[in-house]
């Protein structure tokens, strides 16, 4: 049997899969143009970037694709309305919001007629979603990459999540394989959301040196960071995080109030911008614990080859 479709609000995704956002600059017009021509949603992250390059970045999308196409744009950064309203105006599906929590975007997005996705960690927060209008809600779980907003494996959270809003809810955190994906179908997840595996792909706008450090990633490799932004983060140990682990924090070089509130340790947004342009010593490179599951750089369209024939094999096993 093949994957079902995935429907948020209006749109309809071939396939039920859509592209984590990944900051700084790692999911940008290339890989998520490519994820939506595959029939996934492709997902351009907005986070430290200009409401100026955003608008180009879906204008680049939106050329070579009539796929379904997304942003991800945290709470957090004080941009946030701008980044927003420049990702409308450029035309895009819908909106992803992760890193707090904004009243606010429901209306941006109502008013425009783009499907709103809120990145939720608790059943609280997924029904506060559906009574401001949310389209779908993303269910992160401890596994992700990037900055967590909870403790609990992402399986553990589904059920609950489903039980307590009638939405599509999207699984995300350690989904790599069609394998996985099943299993989070059958938990009652309408689709999952993986970032790891597709920051490693031709596509992303990661450095090779980032893709490799996936590839050779192992368990003990991927570790909790500290984040500025007042939430941990999941990266891979390099000598940054080693430093950041006993609390020598590099100091800030030129602070420019990316963050509505920042905790002022470090600069994150200066470490993921170093990371994405190749600094992997200085950097901060942002995995999941699915990245010690990535074992080589695919293109988009044979990675989804892959997770089709990995669903199908899912299926028959399951019913033999
Ligand atoms: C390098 C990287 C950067 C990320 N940046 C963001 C971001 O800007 N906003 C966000 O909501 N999530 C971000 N995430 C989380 C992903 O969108 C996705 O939910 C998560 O990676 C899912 O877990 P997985 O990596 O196990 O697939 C990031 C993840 C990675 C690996």
């Amino acid at each position: 049997m093949d994957m079902p479709t995935l429907t948020i609000g209006t749109r309809t995704a071939r396939l039920p899969i859509v592209q984590g956002g990944m900051a700084v600059r790692i999911s940008l017009s290339p890989l998520a143009a490519a994820v939506a021509d595959a029939g996934g949603i492709g997902v351009i992250a907005g986070s430290g970037l200009t409401p100026k390059e955003l608008t180009a970045q879906v204008h680049a999308a939106r050329a070579v694709t009539d796929g379904v196409i997304g942003v991800n744009i945290m709470v957090a950064v004080s941009n946030f309305k701008q980044l927003v309203h420049a990702a409308i105006a450029a035309g895009v599906d819908l909106v992803i919001a992760g890193a707090g929590f904004s009243r606010d975007v429901f209306g941006w997005c109502q008013e425009a007629g783009v499907e709103m996705v809120p990145i939720v960690g608790s059943e609280r927060v997924a029904k506060l979603s559906q009574r401001f209008g949310a389209s779908a809600v993303i269910v992160e779980g401890y596994e992700a990459g990037g900055h967590l907003g909870t403790d609990e494996l992402m399986l553990e959270l589904l059920p609950r999540i489903t039980d307590s809003v009638d939405l599509p809810v999207i699984g995300a955190g350690g989904v790599v394989t069609g394998a996985d994906i099943k299993r989070a179908l059958d938990a009652g997840a309408a689709g999952v959301q993986m970032g790891s595996r597709f920051a490693a792909t031709v596509e992303s706008s990661a450095p090779d040196a980032f893709k490799e450090m996936y590839v050779r990633a192992t368990d003990d490799d991927i570790i909790i960071t500290k984040s500025p932004v007042g939430l941990p983060g999941r990266a891979i140990r390099n000598p940054l995080t080693e430093r950041l682990a006993v609390g020598d924090y590099p100091p800030i070089e030129r602070c420019v109030t990316c963050l509505k509130a920042c905790g002022k340790e470090y600069c994150i947004m200066d470490k993921l911008v170093r990371a994405q342009g190749g600094d992997l010593t200085d950097g901060l490179v942002f995995a999941g614990s699915s990245a010690a599951r990535v074992h080589d750089i695919p293109t988009v369209q044979v990675l989804m080859d892959r997770l089709a024939a990995e669903w199908r094999t899912a299926g028959e096993g399951a019913a033999s």
